[in-house]
């Protein structure tokens, strides 16, 4: 099934439906704009930070949608409201709740365990609490928002128990369920006091999507093994008569819009101006992550700065600029992180720079989307080296960006997009010395060998934007007429 010009599969205006009631929600954490206090406690909204935004954004403009989430701070209830062609529903969390359900069971049990354990998953049983009590608004608001047999796309893990609590309100709907992080193995998830709950959660929608199929296997086996369920591939056959599909949909990005602005005049003397503010270096690498544990940063700087201290590169002509965006400040192992990384680069820079040559150019702040772009045009040598990633945006818009077909991306096989950007330079983020290496074959390869890479790369970018990611998942959901009947598990057939 193909959609129409600018529509999305599945999705038609009810002729019966209220002006306020849509028909296509997306309900994630947070809204696509924070809002801004400013010094005089007038308030405004600005686009928030991430790749959920970017990549749901246009496609929710094209179809008239509702978007539901928290506004970014703690706060009063609000009135739904427009911005930017979108409707907003925002959804008020309290001081308790930013601390419990987002900083906490969120982002201090779920996110470390999803991640292979990167850091050690607390778990606080009133964590767990607030994580109901705020899945529960969530899930009322999608309800009193949606129209007759609406459809309704749940984004991931901080809103996993919605599509149960939906579906229990209002069974009319066809309820999607993405998963932008990695979905781990039996044996870590299990660890989780409340797995049964997150599972039936998640059994809530028809179709539940990961970046990865085997993420997808995970689940379905966790069904089986903790719920009890029949399942055969991709599908579990619930008690009654229901079917829920698990299957992968990779993300990406708004390929097009990265390929204009890196076109533009503006970018391309910005990454001039970058360059030559850099003292015009032979071999310029860039790291840009948000400031998180599972992003790899000290090991790739320490690679770098150890491939210095060598003798195999030098200040005069090799010079790391990470960018390091500023996320979830309040929790300890974020706060550990931003120290560890100021004191190394410090260190590296008390050791190994020169006068006015820094080994690393670190910037510990976020930047508008110019901004990256004339980064990426700048840079040599990207180095993306998560330990563990749902998918990894940055390396897909670095591949964008490079209109020229040159630039190479040296990618750990532990990000998502490993799967399908395999002519990257693969690394083992774990693997000092194999980075090492692999950093310094990326830097000298023949300008043959990084075009003959970037240009698989770019194909895959271009042919898989984020709109085809989009509709790609909605048509599945839309498009198995078999999930919303109710059906036999084939060992059940006669
Ligand atoms: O990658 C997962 C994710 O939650 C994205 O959806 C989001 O854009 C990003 O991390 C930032 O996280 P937070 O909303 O906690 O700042």
């Amino acid at each position: 099934m193909s959609a129409a010009p600018g529509t999305v599969p599945g999705v038609s205006r009810s002729s019966t439906q209220q002006s306020s009631a849509a028909d296509l929600l997306v309900v994630a954490n947070r809204l696509p704009v924070d809002q801004v206090v400013e010094a005089d406690g007038s308030t405004s909204w600005r686009p928030s930070p991430g790749g959920l935004v970017s990549a749901l954004a246009p496609v929710m403009r094209r179809n008239q949608g509702a978007w539901i989430g928290w506004p970014g701070n703690a706060g009063e209830e609000m009135e739904p409201f427009e911005e930017d062609g979108l409707t907003l529903v925002p959804v008020a969390l309290s001081e308790e709740e930013v601390a419990e359900f987002y900083e906490g069971f969120s982002n201090d049990t779920l996110w470390p365990l999803y991640h292979d354990l990167a850091a050690k998953p607390s778990f606080h049983r009133e964590w767990w609490d607030s994580y109901v009590r705020v899945n529960q608004r969530f899930a009322d608001a999608a309800a009193a928002n949606a129209a007759e047999g609406a459809t309704v796309w749940v984004q991931d893990y901080q809103l996993q128990l919605v599509p149960a609590m939906l579906r229990e309100l209002r069974p009319d709907l066809r309820i999607g369920f993405y998963l932008h992080i990695p979905f781990p193995p039996a044996e870590l998830f299990s660890q989780l006091p409340w797995r049964r709950q997150i599972l039936e959660g998640l059994l809530g929608a028809d179709l539940v999507g990961f970046q990865l199929s085997g993420a997808a296997q995970n689940f379905v086996r966790l069904v089986r093994q903790r719920v009890g369920h029949k399942t055969h591939r991709d599908t579990v056959y619930l008690p009654d008569g229901r079917v829920v599909r698990a299957r992968a949909f990779p993300i990406s990005i708004d390929t097009e819009g990265f390929e204009e602005l890196a076109a533009s005049e503006e970018v391309q003397a910005r990454a001039a101006e970058i360059r030559r503010d850099l003292g015009n270096p032979r071999t310029l690498f860039l790291g840009i992550d948000r400031l998180d544990y599972t992003k790899g940063i000290h090991a790739r700087l320490r690679a770098f700065s150890e491939l210095i201290a060598d003798g195999h590169l030098d200040v005069e002509d090799a010079v790391f600029v990470q960018v390091a965006t500023p996320s979830r400040e309040r929790v300890d192992q974020y706060r550990q992180l931003r120290d560890d990384i100021d004191q190394l680069v410090g260190r590296v820079n008390g050791d190994l720079g020169r006068i006015g040559r820094p080994a690393i150019s670190y910037l510990h702040s976020s930047f508008p989307r110019e901004e990256m772009a004339a980064l990426y045009r700048a840079a040599d040598v990207m180095v993306v080296t998560p330990f563990r990633d749902g998918m990894n945006l940055v390396a897909k818009e670095y591949v964008a960006c490079r209109l020229d077909g040159d630039g190479a991306l040296v990618l750990s096989e532990f990000a998502g997009a490993a799967d399908e950007l395999r002519q990257a330079y693969l690394v083992n983020p774990y693997d000092i010395n194999g980075m090492k290496a692999t950093m310094l074959e990326a830097s000298r390869a023949q300008p043959k060998e990084v075009a003959r890479r970037m240009r698989a790369m770019r194909k895959t970018v271009s042919e898989h934007d984020v709109s085809h990611w989009a509709s790609t998942f909605l048509t599945s959901l839309a498009g198995d007429p078999e999930s919303h009947t109710k059906q036999t598990h084939p060992a059940e057939e006669s």
